[in-house]
């Protein structure tokens, strides 16, 4: 059986990396001007209560969501927390749009997405 993979996976993965260098930059300065800041920390032990609404999907190598059609789900389990969080927030602020993360990542708080990139970051 093939599987279908959308086109625009790819041109979404150069936006992200784009993305990436640029939150990556907002974030030293911000970390720079104010060491206390108000980004939020993300805490791995709250963090236990939200994964549910993730393991379904991430988290079992290989996987492949079946609704609305056939999607490889990628491998987040290790990935650095900053590159998680700046995907949750893209397809939170529409920026990066899937189906099921879009839902997903629109009823996470900041609190929240720092909470589960932290998680993923620290599963090996
Ligand atoms: C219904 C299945 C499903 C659920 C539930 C789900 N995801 Fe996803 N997730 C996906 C799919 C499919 C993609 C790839 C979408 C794309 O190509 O943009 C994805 C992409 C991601 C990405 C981007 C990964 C990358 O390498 O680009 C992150 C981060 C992520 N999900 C985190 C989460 C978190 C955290 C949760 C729980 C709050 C969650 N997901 C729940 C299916 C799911």
């Amino acid at each position: 059986m093939k599987l279908r993979i959308p086109p625009m996976r790819a041109f979404s993965a150069l936006a992200l990396a784009a993305s990436c260098a640029i939150a990556g930059q907002v974030h030293a300065q911000a970390a720079g001007a104010a060491p206390a800041g108000n980004a939020p920390v993300g805490n791995v032990q709250n963090a236990r209560d939200k994964v549910s609404m993730c393991i379904g999907c991430h988290g079992i190598p290989g996987y492949k969501a079946s609704f609305p059609e056939i999607y490889h789900v990628p491998m987040i389990a290790g990935q650095n927390a900053k590159y998680i969080e700046a995907a949750l927030n893209e397809y939170k602020k529409g920026a990066r749009s899937h189906p099921t993360m879009d839902a997903i990542a629109g009823s996470l708080s900041d609190q929240d997405i720092a909470d589960l990139a932290a998680y993923y970051a620290n599963l090996k």
